[in-house]
């Protein structure tokens, strides 16, 4: 993801998050150094992983699909991707924290072997949710 997509990809993050970031926020992660994969269909953008590189580890801030091409495989493309370059970056572990209620993304972390590893009390500050915090060495 370079700056020249960060306006198409904000569409699926206001169109998929309940409480999507602030444009300002995508925008400013660029600034701090922030990495960005996109995954594009005929010529569009579908999806988005943004991740916080802090050898050896990296975190997952972001990634989502939009709502009409989830569940066909273009999460795991995107996680993927990340993974390859992690690796390959000599990255020891990939976390993440993601909302208790979140069924579908947890089981997706979980068929990638993450692991379940501890509740952020009131994580979210726009309903007070707890978060999941899951881990991956790689
Ligand atoms: C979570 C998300 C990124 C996954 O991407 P995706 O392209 O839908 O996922 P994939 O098609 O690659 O599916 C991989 C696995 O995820 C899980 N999964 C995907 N869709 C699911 C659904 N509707 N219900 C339950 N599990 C699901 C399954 O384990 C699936 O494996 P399977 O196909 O062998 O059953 C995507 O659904 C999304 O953008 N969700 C909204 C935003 C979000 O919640 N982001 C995560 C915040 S932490």
């Amino acid at each position: 993801m370079g700056l020249k997509d960060l306006e198409e990809a904000y569409k699926i993050e206001l169109e998929v998050n309940p409480s999507p970031w602030k444009y300002e926020t995508f925008l400013s992660s660029f600034e701090v150094g922030h990495k960005g994969l996109i995954c594009m269909h005929d010529s569009k953008i579908i999806g988005f992983l943004i991740f916080s590189p802090v050898n050896p580890e990296a975190h997952i801030l972001s990634i989502s699909v939009r709502t009409q091409m989830q569940s066909k495989g273009i999460g795991t493309l995107l996680l993927q991707s990340m993974l390859k370059q992690c690796k390959a970056m000599n990255y020891k572990k990939i976390f993440l924290e993601v909302r208790v209620s979140n069924t579908q993304a947890i089981n997706f972390y979980e068929k990638f072997g993450f692991s379940k590893d501890a509740i952020r009390d009131n994580y979210y500050k726009d309903n007070s949710e707890d978060a999941l915090l899951m881990s991956l060495p790689i």
